[in-house]
């Protein structure tokens, strides 16, 4: 079977477009998505037109009249789309002058479908960059506040994943918010190259009407209209460079996640999910499965993919436009879809996180972590760090032995090991004494952490405040 001559281009064809071709090279099942902002672009590329007299008043509000309806008539579900129609842009036209006949034919003037996908997937992109932002300052204000109040908790830090030296739970949770802190500039900073707009690039050359891109650039909140028509509906790389912000993102929460999973362990036993994250399992009564983090370390795999999909497509492709294009958008919306999701379970979850003081302890106690601050004391007294290493290495071997931690030793015991050892000793090696001792910038002490948290939270205020009114001068 074979479908009507499509009206919007098929003047110069001598037969209709094949049956599975048309559905093939359809993009309405996923561009329908857009149709919000394609109807802000067409509502402003009118306006622009009416002012620059290529359209009458008259007409233009008829135009916005028609697409106003069209969009309320599209969120009450009663439109049906065409896929004869192929996209959003020739759908809500095909409609547009149907409601309004022949003055809605009018709107294509100065414009092609080229200009206006690139300003829809923009504004689009645009919007959702703003949602993006808003669970990501809720998750890492969230972990502020909880490492704030883990400032003084205790546990081992690692390296290797084996026990290492003391840290606080704050500023393992204040290492996380560091990480987000950099992928939130990283948004806005993508953001600002979104924000520029390709309509009245047209097909690819400009157009010979008197248009006026300052105009429609304003209306529509871009930053000023893309310098050169060839580029600007051609190229994709700020959807590439929003999937590589998701990318760094979501392997970021890949890693928090990791260490959730491990802490929720039997093994582990340093926090409790809340029962609202988790999930049992149907055959082992005993299990709560930490079903949230382990979903969205998996989907960092598909925003990987994503990635590649969007910098293979854009791979080798000769200016200006190609169908090519077309396939940016499921990988862009799957992104989008996948970063929300991540974010909002993140910004509900960690902050609930509940921690396990006293596990935590133990686990520090039980792993020598303070071994460093032994060896450190050693060269405070005058002995060479690396002879010092040596004593403490066999202090080690000694307590292992022994199942004792090197603060359960006597002082005789210590001072098999070295003659130098004291009393003092003692100070160094207790787990609040090795990260009390580490106050500086940076460092795990619990004064330090609270001071870290206080500068995030006014680094993230500052951010907010700079990139809430756009920000977004290139
Ligand atoms: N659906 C197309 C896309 O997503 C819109 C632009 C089509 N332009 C064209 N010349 N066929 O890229």
């Amino acid at each position: 079977m074979t479908q009507a001559t499509n009206q919007s281009w098929g003047g110069r064809f001598s037969e209709p477009t094949d049956a599975f071709v048309a559905a093939f090279t359809a993009s309405i099942d996923f561009d329908k998505r857009l149709y919000h902002h394609d109807i802000r672009g067409s509502i402003a590329h009118a306006t622009m037109l009416a002012r620059v007299g290529v359209l009458t008043e008259e007409e233009r509000d008829r135009i916005i009249e028609g697409l106003t309806e069209i969009e309320a008539e599209i969120e009450r579900g009663e439109v049906e789309w065409s896929v004869a129609l192929e996209d959003i842009h020739m759908n809500v036209e095909a409609r547009l002058t149907d409601k309004i006949g022949i003055t809605g034919k009018k709107l294509h003037t100065g414009r092609s479908r080229n200009d206006q996908i690139a300003t829809d997937i923009r504004l689009y992109l645009r919007d959702e960059i703003d949602a993006v932002a808003a669970e990501l300052a809720r998750l890492r204000s969230g972990l502020i506040e909880l490492a704030d109040r883990e400032a003084d908790t205790i546990m081992p830090g690692f390296t290797h994943l084996q026990t290492a030296q003391p840290v606080t739970f704050g500023h393992h949770l204040l290492a996380w918010q560091e990480m987000l802190a950099r992928d939130h500039e990283r948004l806005y900073d993508c953001r600002k190259r979104v924000n520029v707009l390709p309509l009245g690039a047209a097909a690819l050359a400009g157009t010979t009407y008197p248009i006026d891109r300052h105009v429609t650039a304003e209306m529509l909140g871009f930053s000023r209209p893309a310098e050169n028509s060839l580029d600007a509906v051609s190229d994709r790389d700020f959807a590439i460079e929003f999937t590589a912000f998701a990318s760094i993102l979501l392997m970021h929460l890949s890693r928090m996640s990791e260490e959730m999973v491990l802490w929720a362990s039997a093994q582990f036993d340093f926090v409790d999910l809340p029962d609202r994250f988790c999930t049992g399992s149907s055959i082992m009564p005993q299990k709560k499965n930490p079903d949230v983090p382990e979903l969205v370390r998996g989907k960092t795999g598909r925003v990987y993919g994503h990635l590649m999909s969007l910098l293979t497509l854009m791979k080798s492709q000769p200016l200006a436009y190609n169908k090519d294009n077309q396939e940016d958008k499921e990988p862009l919306f799957d992104t989008l879809d996948t970063v929300k999701g991540c974010l909002r379970a993140f910004a509900d979850m960690a902050p609930a996180l509940v921690a396990k003081p006293d596990s935590m302890l133990e686990a520090a106690r039980r792993g020598f972590s303070t071994a460093t601050d032994l060896a450190d004391y050693l060269v405070r007294a005058g002995v060479a760090f690396r002879d010092a290493h040596e004593v403490v290495g066999k202090a080690v071997a000694y307590g292992i032995e022994q199942k004792k931690d090197l603060s359960e030793m006597s002082l005789d015991e210590l001072k098999r090991f070295s003659t130098v050892i004291d009393a003092d000793v003692f100070d160094v090696l207790t787990l609040e004494g090795s990260v009390a001792a580490r106050n500086h910038i940076g460092g795990t002490a619990p004064d330090q952490v609270r001071a870290a948290a206080q500068r995030a939270r006014e680094a993230l205020a500052a951010l907010n405040g700079d990139n809430r009114s756009g920000g977004d001068h290139v």
